[in-house]
């Protein structure tokens, strides 16, 4: 199973990456495949850890791929690492091995700590929308525009029936991108 969330890792300096990423989930293996050249995978080498947040705020995975990232962050708790504050759970994890590959390495964590701290509300589709949107953003360069633009007018559907606001504000950032990609064609 792949689960979209956000990974947050520090280099040796403590200084804070945010990515998403869809983390592989098989038994007790926990694996981050981060594809080259990749912050979180040259942190992950220098400190041997990350922190895997479980968050539903979809501002946070579209931000990251259009420049945001200046989102509030606490202490993790058994690792030298940060969580994100808006987070529902997190998870704390340690390398544990590598697969090597030029493209995308598999880095083979552990879970040392998990903390629970805001329920999980149910399913959103426009949070979905928002997520495949990010991932559309993340291709851009190597996507026909004729796929964004089809992909882009079905996910809205689900968006405008049952956005809140800050899956508003999400799609708007995704937007603008898509309209300045445009722009330079
Ligand atoms: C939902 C979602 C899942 C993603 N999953 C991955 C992934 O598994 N591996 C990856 O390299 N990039 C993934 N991306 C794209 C990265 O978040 C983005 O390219 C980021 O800048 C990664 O590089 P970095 O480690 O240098 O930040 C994903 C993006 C989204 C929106």
């Amino acid at each position: 199973m792949i689960q979209e969330l956000i990974v947050s890792t520090q280099n040796k300096a403590g200084v804070t990456h945010l990515a998403p990423m869809g983390i592989h989930l098989n038994g007790d293996d926990i694996i981050i495949l981060p594809f080259r050249p990749s912050t979180t995978l040259n942190n992950l080498l220098e400190t041997n850890t990350a922190v895997l947040n479980y968050c539903d705020d979809v501002r946070v995975f579209a931000g990251c791929l259009t420049g945001r990232r200046d989102f509030a962050l606490m202490p993790a708790e058994k690792i030298h690492g940060a969580v994100l504050a808006c987070t529902l759970a997190h998870t704390e994890v340690e390398l544990v091995r590598i697969e090597d590959d030029e493209l995308r390495p598999k880095l083979f964590c552990k879970a040392v700590h998990t903390v629970n701290h805001a329920p999980f509300m149910g399913f959103n589709r426009a949070q979905y929308a928002v997520l495949e949107a990010a991932i559309l953003i993340s291709r851009l360069k190597m996507l026909p525009l004729e796929k964004i633009e089809s992909e882009i007018d079905y996910l809205r559907i689900g968006l405008e029936k049952t956005a809140g606001d800050k899956e508003r504000e999400a799609w708007g950032w995704l937007m603008a991108v898509i309209d300045e990609h445009k722009a330079q064609l």
